[in-house]
């Protein structure tokens, strides 16, 4: 017999005394949330035990220090009984904490803050908690090297956040699987433009202070909120069919993108027609100088382009990834082969329709690079890997050899359905090869096997 057995009710019973102290006895039955939510890249990304529905932000900003005072008002629902949760925040000083309006503990440790409420949450409740922060936000320096989290610019800020740099500017579950919908709004001095995702809700200046207000209505992953502030031109137009186009431009980049962004929306009505309705309310992009930013990103209804990336291609790719990463998001960040992968296709079927370059030719220029066969894509090694060609173009050619196995008709079919299935929500690799499956009546093991999980570049097709 286990010796441990026998101290088992004396610990019972000093857990009981204990947790009757500090709680006061009534609905003593919770436990602390887990730290992270076991993503096999980032094991302690995103919390577990709750489950956010909405973040309200109320920021305030100043360019000229950097200094960010905020209020982040999260409306959750209790996935467990919780003594106590975490939420993701690097850097900043957390000024106040409260859970349904009751002061309660916080405390940080690393990237983590354990918020302890006065009383326990029970499984299944809703609740609010308010923190209160201030600092001067950083940029992150994220797996890949890449810079992400808050890049502050000389009249400004630009904050882009894939896989893990929101947690730079707000506390949260900064795993993709916990999806919300989003109300910013950012106070900074008058004249200063300042967008954030979806819909402008609001604008109001007194005392030489101006409060922009944005909402995304429908769920976000948390990788994708973004914030440009800063001297930039923001137009709203619609497109024919009446959705708001909101683009945000620095001047410095305003005549070399002007053209490509005015045709806009005949880009997302290509989307439209390959990928199924819009899956959000507004649309739109920014554009910075190239210094500012390495890399393009699909912020929710509004991505950001570095002026020497925004091109053709580079559009395309965000514009598909708001279906595909967007509106449907990685389960864990194993699955961002399925955000790559069609954003990429999407890049070779816009050149098959209006570059004369088949699909095929695509196909062959990828299964001739030898970067492309350093890791299957449904396997990168290590988080430095995620955002490596392996992902993007061996992700785009097993999607060719699903095409290639069920025909045009199941593939586009796939497409689509895939699209509306998960729209607003969350799927993993194992979703998608079984929606594949099930929707071309096809067993494609074979594919599988070679192109998504295999190593190495397999025979020629
Ligand atoms: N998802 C972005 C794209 O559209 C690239 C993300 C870059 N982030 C990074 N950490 N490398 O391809
Ligand atoms: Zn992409």
């Amino acid at each position: 017999m286990d010796a441990r057995a026998h101290l088992r009710p004396l610990a019972a019973l000093v857990a009981l005394v204990l947790t009757g102290c500090t709680a006061g006895g009534a609905g003593v039955h919770g436990e602390p949330g887990a730290a992270g939510l076991r993503d096999p890249y980032f094991p302690k990304l995103g919390n577990g035990g709750y489950d956010v529905q909405h973040y309200d932000l109320t920021l305030d900003y100043d360019p000229a220090t950097g200094r960010l005072a905020g209020t982040a008002e999260l409306t959750a629902r209790a996935t467990q009984d919780l003594s106590a949760f975490h939420l993701d925040l690097r850097g900043l000083t957390v000024e106040s904490a409260t859970v349904d309006g009751q002061r309660a503990a916080a405390n940080r440790a690393g990237d983590e803050l354990t918020v302890r409420p006065r009383r326990d949450i029970d499984d299944g409740s809703r609740f609010v908690t308010v923190i209160r922060y201030s600092g001067v936000p950083q940029a992150v320096s994220d797996s890949d090297d890449a810079r992400e989290g808050w890049l502050r610019t000389s009249a400004g800020a630009l904050a882009v956040g894939e896989p893990s740099g929101s947690m730079a500017w707000f506390p949260g579950n900064h795993h993709p699987a916990d999806k919300a919908t989003y109300d910013i709004a950012i106070t900074v001095p008058e004249g200063v433009a300042a967008v954030a995702n979806g819909a402008r809700t609001g604008e109001r200046t007194s005392d030489g202070r101006t409060t922009h207000s944005w909402r995304s209505a429908e769920p976000m992953a948390s990788y994708l909120a973004t914030l440009a502030v800063g001297d930039l031109r923001v137009t709203t137009s619609r497109t024919a069919a009446g959705l708001p186009v909101v683009t945000a431009v620095d001047p410095k980049a305003a005549e070399a993108s002007a053209d490509l962004l005015g045709e806009l929306p005949d880009y997302l009505d290509w989307c439209i027609g390959y990928f199924g309705p819009y899956p959000f309310a507004s649309a739109g992009a920014i554009v910075v100088p190239s210094e500012r930013i390495g890399y393009a990103l699909e912020t929710q209804t509004r991505p950001v382009f570095p002026l020497d990336q925004f091109d053709e291609l580079t559009l395309v790719h965000e514009l598909a990834h708001q279906w595909f990463g967007n509106s449907v998001s990685p389960e864990s960040w194993q699955d961002v082969w399925l955000n790559e992968s069609f954003a990429t296709y999407a890049e070779w079927m816009w050149q098959e329709d209006f570059e004369d370059v088949p699909v095929e030719d695509s196909f062959e220029k990828a299964y001739e690079n030898d970067e492309n066969w350093t890791f299957p894509p449904a396997e990168p090694p290590g988080p430095a890997d995620l955002f490596a060609s392996p992902v993007y173009q061996r992700g785009a050619m097993v999607l060719h050899q699903v095409r290639t196995a069920v025909g045009d008709d199941a593939f586009f079919r796939i497409v689509r359905g895939w699209a509306s299935e998960h729209r607003h929500g969350n799927a993993s690799t194992a979703d998608f090869t079984a929606y594949a499956e099930e929707e071309s009546g096809k067993d494609l093991t074979g594919v599988w096997d070679v192109w998504l999980y295999g190593d190495g570049r397999p025979v020629r097709p």
